[in-house]
């Protein structure tokens, strides 16, 4: 089984974007936790990072084409504005879960809006790193 994990809008920059809300960690270690937790869960992974909407809407796309089993989802900023990116994954009907480093719930009303969610079949928000982990271990659960 195969696990596409796609980050959008400057989560390339974690390490270097406000440290004290995203942690201190850089993005390369959380493509290595990434793939860690996937290698732990006897899944393949893909690692697909865009500051660019319409990326985003391409890899999942290619992700259909491609026979990827399951979709882990940071889309960033575009989580509160993107009808595209639910519209791609309503498109390919893939499994997909949305992750947030922090928990989006007690900011700024305008991030408690999630589009994507819509098409997604669990949310871990305010986790860090580890809610990578446990969306990877939920659709290892949901695919069986
Ligand atoms: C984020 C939360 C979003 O509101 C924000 O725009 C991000 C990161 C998170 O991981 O906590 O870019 O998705």
């Amino acid at each position: 089984m195969k696990i596409l994990i796609l980050n959008g809008p400057s989560l390339n920059m974690l390490g270097i974007r406000e440290p004290g809300l995203y942690g201190k960690k850089d993005f390369k270690a959380l493509e290595e936790f990434c793939r860690q937790s996937c290698r732990e869960n006897g899944l393949e992974c893909a690692l697909f990072q865009s500051n660019h909407e319409g990326a985003l809407v391409d890899r999942i796309q290619e992700a259909y084409f491609e026979g990827i089993d399951g979709i882990v989802i940071n889309p960033g900023a575009y989580t509160h504005t993107s009808v595209a990116l639910l519209d791609a994954l309503k498109a390919v009907s893939i499994p997909a879960v949305e992750v947030h480093l922090t928990n989006v719930n007690e900011r700024e009303d305008f991030r408690k809006i999630s589009y994507v969610r819509q098409a997604c079949i669990a949310v871990f928000a305010g986790y860090g790193f580890d809610g990578y982990r446990m969306a990877i271990e939920k659709l290892k659960e949901t695919l069986g």
